[in-house]
């Protein structure tokens, strides 16, 4: 099975920005949902904060942006961030691409997407499940066994990754999200964002994988996954020309922080082979 993905684009409302800064920043986007859907997958996702302040306009450009490659978008997941869902719950967004908390099984291998944005808190933008969800979970990775599970959610938990230790920079400890996972038997990935820079760390039979800011630094994240293998890597997509128009908006953004100190992270950052052990 092969997954693109793509993490924290932040689309902006082009009003709260200059003509030139709207444009720079429009065709950054645009280019980067380009290069999502340009190379055959089996799966699409958004790891959230596709857009910034959570307005219409942002939810309206970007999926018709989206919608320019039908055949891959009717493949795309968006998962919530935080700012996805500032001012709109997702019932109140249009019903494309959003599947909500789910989970697949394959030959040999299985998927579990979970949501961990809060619901129009600007205040508090750190991760958040709920006792039924949280409940979910553990049943859903006592049934994966001790076969391979990889894990899709917008907030890191807390010390997995670069930076996930500052405050609001992971799933609040007391959702239990930790002692749940720790009962998974078998090889694990947990795939996050939101914390904008790129991180791998292994920890027990878990590997934690974050992925940067698309604002930040343009890349598309691919995962291939099999009953015997995974593999992950990194498709570089810096261009002189994104470079010059992030260099017009990436100080304009509101209510963004650029991570800075580079959120591209390391090879040994971006990339992994793991095989699975076969009984
Ligand atoms: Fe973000
Ligand atoms: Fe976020």
């Amino acid at each position: 099975m092969k997954i693109r993905f793509i993490s924290d684009i932040h689309y902006t409302d082009p009003r709260l920005l200059s003509e030139s800064q709207a444009k720079a920043h429009d065709f950054y986007v645009k280019f980067v949902l380009d290069q999502l859907f340009s190379k055959p997958a089996d799966l699409y996702i958004s790891m959230g904060d596709l857009i910034n302040t959570g307005s219409e306009l942002e939810i309206k450009n970007a999926y018709a942006w989206i919608a320019e490659h039908p055949e891959a978008a009717a493949k795309f997941h968006h998962l919530s961030g935080n700012h996805d869902l500032l001012l709109y719950d997702r019932s109140e967004w249009p019903d494309t691409y959003y599947k909500g908390n789910y989970f697949q099984s394959f030959a040999g291998f299985h998927i579990l997407y979970l949501e961990t944005s809060r619901i129009k808190n600007r205040a508090n933008y750190g991760g958040y499940i709920s006792a039924e969800t949280i409940s979910w979970v553990a049943d859903t990775i006592e049934q994966t066994g001790d076969q391979p599970l990889l894990v899709f959610a917008h907030h890191p938990l807390k010390n997995t990754s670069r930076i996930s230790w500052r405050k609001m920079m992971y799933v609040d400890e007391d959702c239990n999200l930790e002692a749940v996972l720790a009962k998974k038997k078998g090889t694990a990935f947990y795939v996050s964002a939101h914390n904008h820079c790129d991180s791998i760390l292994h920890s027990g039979q878990w590997t934690y994988l974050q992925s940067a800011c698309e604002l930040e630094y343009p890349a598309i994240k691919n995962i291939e996954i099999d009953a015997r293998q995974l593999s992950f890597y990194y498709e570089d997509l810096e261009t002189p020309e994104l470079s010059a128009a992030r260099a017009e908006f990436i100080t304009n953004i509101p209510d963004f922080s650029p991570f800075g100190s580079p959120a591209k992270g390391s090879i040994l950052e971006r990339q992994l082979y793991r095989k699975f052990s076969t009984k």
